[in-house]
């Protein structure tokens, strides 16, 4: 993602990087295959495997995608706690230990306290999911995702009746994140929410896998949220503390930059960023000549959560 910060990126630093990284991305795309045939992502629980491997295959609006090639997804990724380049963190978040894992569950609900992972991991039935991905920056791709609706965690935990948005806290681990010791382009740990409607929503995920697999750790491991309507940066990665509040928590890109990155962050080609447009895609994986998507409002979910925002002008709440 892109923000103005102190340093000032002006437009052309921008549109020089987007090119100077499709540039790359096309260079490095043949050598990706063989880093992880070198097997440089993380190593799985075999509990995770025996599960995952049979987990429900997907069938929420799956059969119209074209799946993004799994080395690209592993190999692009946003991870700013680790790097700024997209090609960095496949290496960097190794450093990450994500076993053993828990989850803080705190503010307004009936059982606040910890979660482990591996009781999520039981308690929950996992199932695969193949949703569009639209990041902000206007590429997208189709991943499928292993996981669970978050409505289900969500409703064990019991919201009271006063709790209307969940906020969401990555790793707070500057000796293992370098980037979290410099808070000069963001402030830590990052933090995202959701109205609570959008947290019960069936197509919102927690997310412990990919592709058959366990979640690498540059994917957000060992579990994520993912939030298909919505562009990338809500879907924030190495969840460790989900909180209900009655007001809208101050999330990480809205705070760093409130005129580009809106709380809502609905997919929507007729919202422009201020400094480009959203109107359509590069999609991953294509070629360096394929037209761009055109964007869908919603990233094309909206017959199922439209009815969320029914009220609401969405260039004023983008
Ligand atoms: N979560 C954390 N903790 N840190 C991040 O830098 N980047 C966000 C989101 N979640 C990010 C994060 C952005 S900008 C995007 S587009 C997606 O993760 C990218 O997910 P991917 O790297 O798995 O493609």
């Amino acid at each position: 993602m892109i923000i103005k910060t102190k340093k000032q990126i002006s437009e052309n630093d921008i549109t020089d990087s987007a090119i100077f990284h499709k540039r790359r991305q096309l260079i490095k795309s043949s050598l990706v295959g063989s880093i992880a045939a070198l097997g440089l992502f993380p190593a799985t629980s075999s509990q995770a495997i025996t599960r995952w491997s049979n987990v429900a295959k997907a069938k929420v609006g799956s059969s119209a995608l074209t799946v993004t090639e799994e080395k690209i997804v592993k190999n692009y990724t946003n991870y700013y706690e680790f790097s700024y380049e997209k090609t960095q963190s496949t290496d960097l978040a190794q450093a990450l230990t994500i076993d053993p894992w828990s989850i803080s569950i705190k503010g307004e609900v009936e059982k606040p306290g910890q979660l482990h992972l591996e009781d999520i991991i039981k308690q929950f039935p996992m199932q695969e999911y193949i949703y569009r991905f639209r990041c902000v920056e206007a590429w997208s791709m189709v991943v499928p995702w292993i996981g669970f609706p978050l409505a289900e965690l969500v409703k064990s935990i019991k919201p009271l009746s006063s709790a209307k948005f969940v906020k969401f806290t990555t790793a707070y681990l500057p000796e293992v994140m370098p980037n979290q010791k410099d808070t000069s382009m963001l402030e830590w740990p990052y933090v995202e929410g959701l109205r609570l409607d959008e947290a019960m929503h069936p197509l919102t995920l927690l997310a412990v896998g990919c592709y058959g697999d366990t979640l690498p750790k540059q994917n957000g491991a060992p579990l994520r949220l993912v939030v298909p309507w919505k562009y990338g940066f809500k879907s924030i990665k190495a969840i460790v503390e989900i909180e209900f509040l009655s007001r809208a928590p101050l999330t990480t890109w809205n705070k760093a930059a409130p005129h580009d990155y809106g709380f809502y962050a609905n997919v929507n080609p007729s919202v422009p960023h201020p400094r480009w447009s959203q109107s359509s895609e590069r999609v991953l994986g294509s070629s360096f000549f394929s037209p761009r998507r055109e964007t869908e409002l919603f990233n094309g979910y909206g017959d199922d959560v439209a009815s969320l925002y029914q009220d609401m002008d969405l260039r004023h709440f983008f």
